[in-house]
């Protein structure tokens, strides 16, 4: 079987990764890929975006299974024109996408479907939006409609932060079309969860559990991120809760989509709120988690192309449920200074011989540049992960070798996972 991954960040990385070790894969593609895909997989010069280009090459390199990395690749439809040409694809329709790219979209499916999740308004005029946070004095998180890397997110706790919240995206366009329409809802608190699952449209099976770090800095300050760091499966996150989240969160969002028409081929990710009121939803993805799929994908025992391709052709059957070690991961991101704000790239990155074997790295900001060999080429820049017997051996690994890694600038949080090992 020849896969095609579509991406170019440590999630494709991971997945080209777990794809190789598959007993069914013969060969593994990655469009575009990055500085360290190349040594594994074929690095295919195509953007991840590039609908036309993409089919073709599939179709020229007779490819038995596409498998879509990030959102862009979802909402360009990618996956639609795949399957047009009869090409089984891992990832959803543009249209079912849109759980994930508009966020009303989300919201309204999640209250059609009953899904608990934060109360919320959609807005366009700033003077509505102003009124219903005040109404909730403020304690709102304001919320792009549209994709914003993740940073079109603003947790507000009092009515000035809320103002300056709801006017740099209504008013002032901070945040350019993606801001144009909002959704502010109620501030939820609570400790966050990463579920997963595998959906061919009708059946769901839940990955790992993970936990994302999603500050820039350690103690969860500063800004919200893509992500810094995650570990699975945390201490917290028991079986019973994992299995009340696939029933209350993410089978009836199957169930609604596939209602509304749409079946949903893929991976469904519920960003979760364990409140003390009960499991909320904050969102959905659809597509892995980037870097929860680098602390998941390694935990991964059952044949990772089989479970893709069963669920690419819409019948997940022969599978009842998902193989784990019952070894721990812990993942955490090299960034590059100033991200997620504004960063320099092109940094010559040392020190990547020295990292000792049982430490996965998986990068994502990096390019190789005859001559000059890996440089930096974007806000987070590597993933280093380790697989242990415990979530602190697996910490303790990943935290040994990231020091060897060095360029200008190189920032990590040192704290993923530490809540682990003190509970
Ligand atoms: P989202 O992209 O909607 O998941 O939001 C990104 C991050 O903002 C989440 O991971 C949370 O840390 C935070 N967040 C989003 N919605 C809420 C909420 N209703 N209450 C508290 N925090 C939230
Ligand atoms: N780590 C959060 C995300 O992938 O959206």
């Amino acid at each position: 079987m020849r896969i095609l991954v579509v991406g170019s960040g440590a999630r494709e990385h991971a997945l080209a990764w777990k794809c190789m070790q598959s007993a069914i894969s013969s060969r593994v593609f990655i469009a575009p890929g990055n500085g360290g895909t190349g040594g594994l997989a074929k690095n295919i010069r195509i953007p991840a975006d590039d609908v036309v280009n993409l089919v073709k090459f599939a179709k020229h390199e007779k490819i038995g299974l596409v498998i879509l990395g990030p959102e862009s690749a979802v909402a360009a439809g990618v996956g639609d024109a795949m399957r047009a040409e009869g090409i089984p694809t891992f990832g959803p329709d543009r249209a079912a996408g849109r759980i994930e790219s508009s966020k009303a979209f989300a919201k309204d499916l999640m209250r059609r479907a009953g899904i608990p999740t934060a109360d919320f308004g959609v807005f366009s005029e700033a003077p509505a939006a102003q009124k219903w946070a005040d109404e909730r004095d403020g304690r709102v998180v304001v919320k792009a409609d549209g994709l914003a890397l993740g940073k079109g997110v603003l947790v507000c706790r009092d009515r000035e932060q809320a103002r300056k919240a709801i006017d740099a995206m209504l008013v002032e366009h901070s945040f350019g079309r993606a801001g144009h329409t909002i959704v502010v809802e109620e501030l939820l608190e609570g400790r966050e969860l990463s579920l997963m699952a595998i959906s061919d449209g009708k059946r769901a099976l839940a990955l790992a559990p993970a936990r994302d770090f999603k500050r820039a800095g350690e103690g969860d300050s500063g800004p919200l991120t893509g992500g810094m760091g995650a570990y699975s499966p945390p201490p917290d996150a028991t079986p019973e809760l994992v299995e009340e989240a696939l029933r209350i969160a993410i089978e009836p969002a199957i169930k609604r989509l596939a209602g509304d028409g749409f079946e949903y081929r893929g991976v469904l990710y519920a960003g979760l709120m364990l409140t003390e009121q009960g499991v909320r939803v904050l969102e959905f993805n659809a597509r892995f988690g980037d870097p929860e799929a680098q602390c998941v994908l390694p935990r991964l025992a059952t044949d990772p192309v089989r479970v893709m391709l069963e669920a690419a052709k819409g019948d997940l059957g022969s599978i009842e449920r998902l193989e784990w070690t019952d070894r721990a991961a812990v993942a955490v991101v090299v960034a590059s200074r100033g991200y997620p704000d504004s960063y320099e790239t092109g940094f010559a990155i040392d020190g990547l011989s020295h990292i000792p074997p049982g430490v996965l790295v998986f990068h994502a900001g990096t390019r190789y540049v005859a001559g000059r060999g890996l440089v930096t080429s974007g806000g987070r820049v590597l993933t280093l992960a380790a697989v242990a017997g415990s979530v602190g051996e697996a910490r303790d690994a990943v935290l040994a070798a990231i020091g060897r890694v060095r360029f200008p600038g190189a920032f990590h949080r040192p704290d993923i996972a530490q809540e682990a090992v003190r509970a």
